[in-house]
Formats: structure tokens, sequence, C-alpha cells
């Protein structure tokens, strides 16, 4: 299959040349099916779904509860029902969080994170109210699981980590972490936003209470995203928001709500990017997960043999376990500087702190040039980055 001349983006040229998009933990390309379907949705389809009588909404909400079977079989979800649709990994972890606060937290809550997460599963867990515990990590980026272990205590509410760090790249051990976590009786949610595209998940086999991630980081569009909660566990918790679609009866007295996965889902949901987000699901799964993760795992080892020999860089993110993110620093150049000369040769990558700022401070750093991989890169792309850095670096000495 030529997977390239899906994405019909990756023929753009960027300043005279032609791109070479490796910002892909921020957001995959989308391919042509994609767009498609986005477009074929607001052609001929658009309609409120679950409302109205008419055929259009009958065959939206069709096409639309068509897709939440198929995330159900992605991540293997027991029931249809644990899949709840949002605007992307953010809000399913606001959701989580809020509702989970509301349930279980008795004002004297703590949450134990790793301390290399995204600030969105870090700030939702504040705004709740709770004291942070962060898993320590080493120097290469692999958590600390004995000093995990030491965190726990009787205010111990819930983990919440990511199964893939977006700027160290780490694949952290979430099998043993939520095994450990249900040891002392506390549930899990999984920050899955950069593993889903890289990595087979399997809620059951991990038994995880919550899963996380967005459509737009696996070749889908922006503005869906999907909570996948165990049944009991959500049948527990308070709904998120309040509004149409998620309740049963409402007087001015009192409302009941809707049964899950409704009870999640208030308001119009973004339909058209639901039917995008199942094309995408379909294009993965037409190349097979296993077959992205190999060629991403290939580019990754070329790219990392190839950058750790140029002067004075420094790579952040060395564990044995990675998925396709290379993030480093040229010698003392800002990483905007090293990201905007990049840009002038056509080369797309992101720099800062990724929305990491701890990452940052625990390495003592303003940020990194973080070059990320997907499935329609090529070594020739790694080659056009590599001459690119020595071309630049002596520009920033
Ligand atoms: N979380 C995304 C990233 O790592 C935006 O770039």
């Amino acid at each position: 299959m030529d997977i390239r001349s899906q994405f019909p983006i990756l023929d753009t040229q960027v300043h005279g040349r032609p791109l070479v998009y490796l910002d892909n933990a921020a957001t995959t390309q989308k391919p042509l099916r994609v767009i498609e379907a986005l477009d074929g949705y607001y052609r001929h389809l658009n309609s409120n779904i679950h409302r109205g009588a008419h055929h259009l909404a009958t065959l939206a909400t069709e096409r639309y509860e068509q897709v939440r079977r198929q995330v159900q079989q992605l991540v293997n979800a027991r029931h249809s029902h644990e899949v709840v649709f949002t605007r992307g990994t953010t809000e399913s972890i606001n959701l989580v969080a809020a509702s989970f606060a509301k349930r279980y937290f008795c004002g004297d809550d703590e949450v134990i994170v790793s301390g290399m997460e995204h600030h969105s599963n870090i700030v939702p867990w504040q705004l709740a109210g709770a004291m942070l515990r962060p898993v320590p990590f080493s120097d290469e980026g692999v958590l600390d699981l004995e000093a995990y272990e030491r965190l726990f205590s009787k205010k111990t509410r819930i983990v919440a980590v990511n199964h893939v760090s977006n700027t160290l790249g780490t694949i952290n051990p979430i099998a043993d972490i939520i095994r450990i976590a249900h040891a002392h009786g506390v549930p899990v949610l999984i920050d899955g936003a950069q593993a889903i595209s890289h990595i087979a998940v399997d809620v059951q086999a991990l038994g995880c209470d919550f899963y996380c991630f967005s459509g737009h980081k696996m070749y889908g569009p922006m503005g869906v995203g999907v909570m996948y909660g165990r049944e009991e566990m959500l049948n527990e918790l308070p709904p998120y928001q309040g509004g149409g679609e998620m309740i049963e009866n409402v007087t001015f007295e009192r409302t009941t709500y809707n049964q899950l996965p409704f009870k999640f889902e208030a308001g119009t949901p973004s339909v058209g990017d639901v039917i995008g987000l199942g094309e995408a699901i379909s294009f993965m799964q037409e190349v097979g997960i296993d077959n992205i993760a190999a060629h991403e795992e290939r580019l990754l080892q070329y790219a990392t043999s190839l950058v750790s020999q140029l002067p004075d860089i420094r790579l952040f993110g060395t564990a044995p376990h990675k998925t396709s993110v290379l993030s480093f620093l040229l010698g003392s150049a800002h990483p905007y500087d090293v990201g905007t000369l990049l840009d002038q040769l056509g080369i797309a990558v992101r720099t800062g702190h990724h929305c990491t700022q701890p990452i940052m401070d625990r390495y003592g750093i303003p940020g990194t040039v973080r070059a990320s991989f997907a499935i329609y890169n090529t070594f020739d792309e790694v080659d056009r980055l590599v001459a690119a850095l020595q071309r630049i670096q002596p520009m920033l000495e």
C-alpha cells in the first residue's frame, strides 16, 4: 500500500522546499479518506443525532454509534457504552477528574501521577482539589516503580499516568502500574494520547479504569476524543456537564440522568469528527498497528544513531522502551532558534516545554527540540533532518 500518497498535505512546499513533517506527536496528518468522510458528512448526512425522526438523523445516528463500536473493538472494551466521545484527551481527563472528585474526594485527597505528565494530566487534578504525588524518573526517562509504591497512603484516591510520554517517548509499564494500584485498592486513569497510534491497547487485559485519547493524534480529525471508562466506575460517577441528551427526565425540581454513555455526552456532539475518527481507525487497522510500530521503530533507531553522532548534542528520553519521539538540544542553542532555522529548510518540529514543564525542571532546561515520526515518514526525511542540523549548527555558535 502506498501510504504517503494518501496524505495530500505531504506534497506541500514550505519556504520553497518539500515539507518534512516531523511534528506528529503534536498532531498527525490526515489521510484522504478522513478528509473525504468529513466532506461527505457535511454534504450528504449533516443532522443532529439521537433526536430527529427523519431519514438523515437516523443515518447520522447509526454511523455515529457504529464508530462507538469501532472504538470499543479498537481498545477491546467489554461494552460499547463504556466509550464516551469527548473533544479530546484534555476534555476526557477533565471529565474524569471533575466527576471522580465529586464522588470520591473528601477534603484531604492525593493523586499519584508520573513526573513526566502532560499539563493536561496535572492541572485537572489540581482544579479538582487534589495534592499531587509525582513518581520520579531516571535520567534516561524511566519511572522508579519502587518510589511509586512508597507514594500510596490512605489519602490516595486515584493514579493518573500517561502510557507514553509526549516529550521523552518513554513507554511506561502501565500493566505493572495498574496492578500495583489495584493491590492498594486504588483505580487508575491512563492518558493514552501518545500511545494509541503506536501501540495496540487492550483495556480489559490492562484492567485500567479509564483510558483517554484524542482522534487528531491517530490520523483523525481535531475536536474528537475518547474517554473509555469501566462500566462499574462510570455508573458511580455523576455527570460532568448538563444539557440535552444526558437526561432521562427533567422538572424544575429534579432531573434524572440518561443511561451510559449518554449521561456523559451533554449537547450536540461533533458528529462529523466522530465519523472521521471511524475512518482513521479503519486506516490504522488496514495498515496494521504492528506495521506502524515497526516502521516508526526503524525510523527512530536510524534517527537516534545519526543525531547522536552530531557534535555537542544532548538527547532527552533514552529509555529502552520508547515510541518514535526524539527530543534533543543542540549545544547551547535555544530550541526555538533551532526550530525556526529547521522551518526555513522545510522541516517541521516542535520546540519548547511541550506542555511538560516539570520534565524541563527535572533536567534544568528551558525546553527541547522534538522530532516525532509517523507511518508516512521516510528514511530520506531523517537524512534531511540530520543534514539540516549539520548545516545550522555553525550558525548557532
Ligand atoms: N500534546 C501535544 C504535544 O505533545 C500537543 O505536542
